[in-house]
């Protein structure tokens, strides 16, 4: 017997990974997070699984679940939206399983915030511009460790990517204001790869006013940071013609320095 903690993806279902499918597929309980994990994954359990919807269970009676399962030595689904590791409370749950000795793997999904990044069809790293994607929260009432207010984390000036803060939008754009500019463009995206996903492009001078006009109130991610609009990066070293590595072995000279 054992429990799959398995990423579902940000709400496409074709967006589950082969082994997931397989899983949810083929385990006799499935337990299920809610709204954002895809409908037609939860279709997928078979027809004599016992599928539960977690959202209004408490940590307590999820575990009973999974005892009750492990006592009927049946295997348990454990859906969880997007990616398990980010801002999936399955730390906890992976603790109750450790102390009570009942085995379970992580099955790794696409993360909601790389989503995100493909429905705006850009890249969050780009050379000398960004190579650093911070993945963040704003504080709401999960309170943010001292050294991770989103004032100090400003000041890297990285790509964001905020989960669970788009009611905190408006908070979120003071805090980042004074470090990356107002003109800092923003993207905040509804539902991504759902049918009804949504995007409102601003800057976090603006943002606040535009996304309260669409009415956004819940699901998004918010990215923030100047690889969402700059044409104006420099090329990797990676396709250069004068760079040897690994796969490929340099073209042309590499220009000569003054030292040389
Ligand atoms: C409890 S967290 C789960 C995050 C998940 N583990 C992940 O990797 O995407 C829920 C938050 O993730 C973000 N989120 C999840 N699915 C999303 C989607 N399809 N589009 C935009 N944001 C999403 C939102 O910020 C939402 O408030």
């Amino acid at each position: 017997m054992k429990v799959y903690i398995i990423g579902a993806g940000p709400g496409d279902p074709k967006l589950l990974t082969l082994r997931a499918a397989e899983l949810i597929s083929s385990c006799p309980v499935v337990l299920y997070t809610g709204s954002l994990v895809p409908r037609e994954a939860i279709a997928m359990a078979r027809a004599d699984a016992k599928v539960l919807d977690s959202s209004g269970m408490t940590l307590d009676e999820i575990i009973d679940v999974i005892v009750a399962a492990r006592d009927a030595n049946q295997d348990v689904a454990r859906v969880h939206t997007g990616d398990p590791s980010v801002f999936g409370s399955t730390a906890e749950q992976m603790r109750r399983l450790d102390h009570l000795g009942i085995p379970f793997e992580i099955i790794p999904g696409v993360s909601s915030f790389t989503a995100a990044a493909a429905a705006l069809g850009r890249e969050l790293t780009l050379p000398e511009l960004s190579q650093t994607v911070i993945l963040t929260r704003a504080e709401g009432r999960t309170p943010m460790p001292d050294r991770e207010k989103l004032g100090d984390l400003a000041r890297h000036r990285a790509t964001l990517a905020l989960f669970l803060s788009i009611t905190l939008l408006r908070e979120v754009a003071d805090s980042l204001m004074p470090e990356y500019g107002s003109d800092c463009p923003v993207a905040v995206v509804h539902k991504a790869s759902c049918p009804d996903q949504k995007i409102v492009l601003g800057t976090l001078g603006d943002i606040h006013t535009r996304v309260r006009e669409v009415g956004i109130k819940s699901q998004s991610m918010i990215i923030v940071g100047r690889v969402l609009t700059s044409n104006d990066f420099a090329n990797s070293r990676l396709y250069a013609p004068d760079f040897s590595h690994r796969f490929r072995r340099a073209k042309v000279k590499a220009p000569s320095t003054e030292r040389e």
